[in-house]
C-alpha cells in the first residue's frame, strides 16, 4: 500500500515536464499494430495503463521494439494480421484499454478475453457491448454487465448508425475501430463534444473517415500507412500543477509541449473563468494534435457556476478542480456530471468525503457536487486506488493547515508515474511510504 504523506505549505516554481498523454499513448499502440509497415513513436506514457496495452498488442504477434523512454518502433501487422492471443488479456485498472479493445478484438477472426482489476470489473461496460452487438459482435458479460468480457469473435461485423446515449470518446473510439471491421459504413453522432484523439489519429494513419459537426464516419477495410508520431504531455496530468500552482501563493510554474486539443481544455478554461492566471505560450503542432507551453502562476480564485458544455472536456479534471474550489472564495456547483461516478473510483462521493475531511462544505449531488471554498485543515484521506483522487489531494497540501494522509496510491504509476518526484522538485512537501 503506498501511502502519500504532505506537509503544509510550500509553493510550485519552475519548469516541469509531464508525462505524456493517456488517451493518444493508448491508441498510438493500437493504430501503429495496424499499420502497414514500422511507425515510430515518441512521447510514449510508460503507465501501467498504457503499459497494459502494449502488453496486449505483444500478446497478440505484434513486434513493439523500445528504442528508448518513451520511445519505441512498432512493426505493423497490418488491419487482419493480429494473432489469437493464448491468455486473457489483462487491462488492469484502465478503462480506455478495455472499451477500445473490446471494440477492435469483435472485428478478429478469433475469441479472446478481457480482463481487469478490481475497480476495472466493476466498471459499466455495457455501454460498449449493446452497440457492439447491434453490430453483429458477440461478448459475454457478467450479469450486472461487467469485465471479464468474452468476446467470440469470427462474426461479419455490420456497420450501424448509433447516436451516444451518453458524451464518452471510449464508446465513439470502440465503435469507430469495430467499424474498421465492418461492411458497411459506421456512422456515431455525439450528444457533445468528446476527445477526438481516434479520430486524429486515424487520420495521421491515413485512414479515410467524414468527420461534420457532431458525426464521424468511416468505413471498413480500408488500409493504415505508418507513421512517426511524438505523443503530447498530458493535460490531464498537467492539471494537478495548474491547481497546484494557482493556490499556492508565490508559484511559478512552465509546463512545456501540454496538448490543448480542444476536447481537452475545459480545466483550462474553468480555471480561467475562476481567475487563474493561466497562458499558453508557443502554439504548434505536434502532428494533428495541438501543444503549447502552458504558463502559471498563482492567483485569487473565485467559485463559479460550471457550465455543463465544459463538463466532456474536463471529465478527468474535476477531483483537481474540487481542490481549486476548495480554496477559492465562495461557492461553485457543478451539474450534468453523474459520469464521474463510474470513473476509476465514484469520484464525487470519494472527493466530497475527503473534501469534508479536511474541514471544507461540500455536499454532492447525484450529478455533481456543491463547494463552499474555505480554509484545509488537515488529516486522513483514502483515495480508494484511484490516481487521480491521490493526486488531487496531494495538491491540496500547498494550502493546507496540517499534514494530509493520502491511503491507497499506488495506482498513481498508471498513468504519472513520476508524479511524487516531480512534485517535490517543483516545491511540495511530499513524502512516499512504500
Ligand atoms: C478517455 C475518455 C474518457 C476519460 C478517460 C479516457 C479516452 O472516458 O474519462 O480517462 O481516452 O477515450 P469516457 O469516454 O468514459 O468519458
Amino acid at each position: 500500500m503506498t501511502t502519500f504523506i504532505i506537509q503544509p505549505g510550500g509553493c510550485l516554481r519552475g519548469s516541469l515536464q509531464v508525462a505524456g498523454d493517456k488517451s493518444i499513448s493508448h491508441r498510438a499502440i493500437m493504430l501503429a499494430a495496424l499499420a502497414e509497415g514500422c511507425s515510430e513513436i515518441d512521447g510514449f506514457l510508460e503507465g501501467a495503463d498504457c503499459l497494459a496495452t502494449r502488453h496486449a498488442f505483444a500478446a497478440m504477434g505484434v513486434e513493439i521494439e523500445p528504442t528508448g523512454y518513451g520511445q519505441m518502433r512498432i512493426h505493423g501487422v497490418g488491419l487482419h494480421g493480429l494473432k489469437a492471443p493464448s491468455a486473457p488479456l489483462d487491462m488492469g485498472n484502465a478503462g480506455t484499454a478495455m472499451r477500445l479493445l473490446a471494440g477492435l478484438l469483435a472485428g478478429q477472426r478469433f475469441p479472446s478475453t478481457l480482463i481487469g482489476d478490481a475497480s476495472l470489473s466493476r466498471r459499466p461496460m455495457r455501454r460498449v457491448t449493446e452497440p457492439l452487438a447491434l453490430m453483429g459482435a458477440q461478448i459475454d458479460t457478467t450479469a450486472a454487465g461487467t469485465a471479464p468480457l468474452h468476446i467470440h469473435g469470427g462474426q461479419a461485423l455490420r456497420g450501424i448508425d448509433y447516436i451516444l446515449p451518453v458524451a464518452s470518446a471510449q464508446i465513439k473510439s470502440c465503435l469507430l475501430l469495430a467499424g474498421l471491421y465492418a461492411q458497411e459504413s459506421t456512422c456515431i453522432t455525439e450528444p457533445a463534444p468528446t476527445r477526438d484523439h481516434t479520430e486524429l489519429m486515424l487520420q495521421a494513419f491515413g485512414y479515410p473517415l467524414e468527420h461534420s459537426g457532431s458525426q464521424v464516419r468511416l468505413s471498413g477495410g480500408g488500409r493504415f500507412t505508418a507513421t512517426s508520431m511524438s505523443i503530447p504531455a498530458d493535460i490531464s496530468s498537467a492539471a494537478f500543477f495548474l491547481v497546484g500552482a494557482s493556490i499556492a501563493a508565490d508559484s511559478k510554474l512552465v509546463l512545456p509541449a501540454v496538448g490543448i486539443n480542444p476536447t481537452r481544455i475545459g480545466v483550462i478554461n474553468l480555471l480561467q473563468q475562476m481567475g487563474a492566471d493561466i497562458q499558453l505560450d508557443n502554439p504548434r503542432w505536434a502532428g494533428y494534435e495541438p501543444i503549447a507551453d502552458i504558463r502559471v502562476r498563482s492567483a485569487p480564485l473565485q467559485g463559479i457556476v460550471i457550465p455543463e458544455d465544459q463538463v466532456p472536456l474536463a471529465i478527468d479534471e474535476f477531483p483537481a478542480l474540487f481542490i481549486a474550489a476548495a480554496c477559492a472564495e465562495g461557492e461553485t456547483r457543478l451539474t450534468g456530471a453523474a459520469e464521474l461516478r463510474v470513473k476509476e473510483s465514484d469520484r464525487i462521493q470519494v472527493m466530497a468525503d475527503g473534501l469534508r475531511r479536511l474541514g471544507i462544505v461540500a455536499e454532492p449531488t447525484a450529478d455533481g457536487m456543491v463547494i463552499q471554498g474555505g480554509a484545509l485543515q488537515g488529516g486522513d484521506i483514502d483515495s480508494y486506488g484511484d490516481h487521480r483522487i491521490a493526486m488531487a489531494f496531494a495538491m491540496a497540501g500547498l494550502r493546507a493547515a496540517r499534514p494530509i494522509t493520502i491511503r491507497d496510491c499506488a495506482n498513481v504509476a498508471t498513468s504519472f508515474p513520476d508524479f511524487a518526484v516531480l512534485a517535490q522538485q517543483a516545491g511540495l512537501f511530499i513524502k512516499v511510504q512504500a
